[in-house]
């Protein structure tokens, strides 16, 4: 595959109801004019759909009206729901990568939010990729990396699964890094010492500010994401149970790599 290029960004573009606005040169957009709900129409959807492949995080105003079976009304438009995961404290990841099939989308809705930090990151981890050296993308596309949830399972059973370094996007052929809090080690390494500084290497790349877009949160809030092409994460600089956002997933299928291998959940 060609080293892939975006098309030029125009600062906003309207597309039958929808009205998309970049907030960020590589990811995040806010869409104005759409209020939501679980009857939408299928235009909408799809060009709903359309702009969140392209800029992989969607953001919406003042949905003040949408509650926590309107959120899922409008989550089941994307797909199927997914059980709600918890993510490690702060740290960068994707949502549920240690499991077999982490979730496609993810929807978070701001229920009470303070007047000002705890804003969520979000990096492009297509961008990331794309933004490798050849040498480092071939190597990247071969590896293969261990992804478990030990340190929130909270005693219980861990969930782990190997999967790609380099996922195949199933809806528009991108090529994107998986990795996040989660990734442990990579595949057939002997030792961690080169299995961390591999991981630190591409992990680095996904995170660039250039990757990344960053939202400030407000009432009524909500934002959008491809779990597929993106990683994220919470900035704890806020008060202790000032914040509470609800999060709707919708299920995912297991990561193909390269090659046409897909995901394995490990036992
Ligand atoms: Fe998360």
């Amino acid at each position: 595959m060609t080293h892939q290029v975006l098309d030029p960004v125009t600062p906003v573009t309207r597309a039958g109801a929808v009205e998309v606005s970049p907030v960020a040169g590589r990811i995040g957009a806010e869409v104005c004019s759409v209020r939501l709900s679980g009857e939408l129409d299928g235009r909408t959807v799809a060009e709903l759909r359309r702009a969140l492949l392209r800029h992989k995080v969607l953001f919406f105003r003042g949905q003040y009206h949408l509650d926590a079976a309107g959120q899922a009304a409008f989550a089941r438009l994307l797909g199927t729901p997914a059980a709600a995961l918890p993510a490690p404290d702060g740290a960068w990841h994707a949502d549920a990568s240690y499991a077999e099939r982490p979730p496609g989308f993810a929807v978070l809705r701001a229920v009470e939010v303070p007047a000002y930090g705890g804003d969520t990151v979000w990096a492009n981890t297509v961008a990331a990729y794309d933004d490798l050296p050849v040498e480092l993308r071939e190597l990247a596309d071969r590896l293969w990396v261990l992804h478990s949830d030990e340190l929130t399972a909270g005693g219980g059973d861990a969930a782990r699964a190997e999967h790609p370094l380099v996922r195949v996007h199933p809806e528009t052929g991108e090529r994107a890094l998986l990795l996040g809090g989660f990734a442990r080690s990579v595949v057939g390494l002997s030792t961690e010492a080169d299995s961390e500084a591999l991981i630190r290497l591409f992990q680095e790349r996904v995170t660039r500010l250039e990757n990344t877009v960053r939202w400030r949160w407000a009432p009524g809030d909500v934002a959008v994401w491809d779990n597929r092409a993106t990683q994220h994460r919470v900035v704890h600089d806020f008060p202790a149970g000032a914040r509470r956002l609800h999060l709707t997933a919708v299920e995912g299928e297991a990561p193909l790599a390269v090659d046409g291998r897909r995901g394995v959940p490990l036992p």
